[in-house]
């Protein structure tokens, strides 16, 4: 069944794109049939996290040119299928209105990464969208932007399946699950904690997901996916252990969604 999830912020750099590959792959994994779309068309990323900037056929070639959704849709190493955009800037006045026609043809999940702001490509984002993940940090300024983005969602009847709140630290002056679902009167579906393989995992052009999926972030991640999917996810035991194991030998120590005691 095709269901189109737009993940949206306000605010640049709160973690969409993170979200939308890691949370992707996470899905695929656990069996979901989904599909990841950069709808970033200014300053698409996907493809940066994913290894792949040479791609010849993007969601922009699909807008500009109307090539079909199979021409521009590749497949990573790891399963995940996706959708990038060009990264030159050659793209900058792509009309993103259209996206909302364009995915409708997929019979599957869609996470659709956002621009950053509350303009057209977000607009149109939101437009495309049956549901909305709205991700913020747990600081005020990025708190501001989520809480108009939840206020456009609503004004447009886009469901909204939850606030993803990313990069908590645990230091006191973080504004907490609780104060954000008050003022915003939406469910923290869930937390990201602040994890350094993030950002190691961006640079090594591999998913935090598949590269370390015993880190904090990917365990996350995969129990994000499970909420989402409905399908079973076994938080492994012997964490610390696992991550060391993971080291010395990835292949024989990688995901797997059964737990072995
Ligand atoms: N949970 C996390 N822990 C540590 N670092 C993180 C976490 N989530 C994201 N980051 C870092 O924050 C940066 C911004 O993340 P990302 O690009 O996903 O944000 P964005 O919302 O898509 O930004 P933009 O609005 O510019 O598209 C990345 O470089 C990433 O390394
Ligand atoms: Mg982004």
């Amino acid at each position: 069944m095709r269901k189109i999830i737009g993940v949206l912020s306000g605010k640049g750099g709160t973690g969409k794109t993170t979200t939308v590959v890691n949370l992707g792959l996470a899905m695929h994994k656990l069996g979901e049939n989904v599909v990841i779309v950069d709808g970033d068309l200014r300053n698409p990323n996907i493809g940066i996290h994913l290894g792949s900037i040479e791609s010849y056929m993007t969601l922009h070639d699909i807008l500009d040119r109307e090539i079909s959704l199979l021409e521009a849709l590749h497949i990573h190493e790891t399963g995940l299928r996706f959708i990038p955009a060009h990264l030159s800037l050659n793209y900058l006045n792509t009309d993103a209105s259209k996206l909302k026609n364009i995915l409708k043809h997929f019979d599957c999940t869609v996470l659709l990464d956002a621009p950053s702001g509350l303009d057209k490509g977000a607009l149109a984002v939101l437009e495309a969208a049956d549901e909305s993940l709205i991700v913020t940090t747990p600081h005020l300024p990025d708190l501001t932007g989520c809480l108009k983005t939840i206020e456009l969602a609503r004004n447009m009847d886009v469901l909204i399946k939850g606030i993803v709140l990313n990069n908590i630290c645990g230091h006191k002056h973080e504004i907490s699950k609780k104060e954000i679902e008050a003022v915003s009167n939406t469910e923290v579906i869930h937390s990201i904690p602040c994890d350094k393989n993030i950002a190691m995992s961006i640079a090594a052009k591999m998913p935090v997901v598949e590269r370390l999926p015993f880190s904090p972030a990917s365990i996350a991640f995969f129990e994000l996916a499970s909420k989402l999917t409905g399908r079973e996810y076994k938080k492994p035991r012997f964490l610390a252990m696992r991550r060391i194991a993971h080291k010395v030998l990835p292949k024989s120590h990688s995901f797997k969604n059964t737990e072995k005691a």
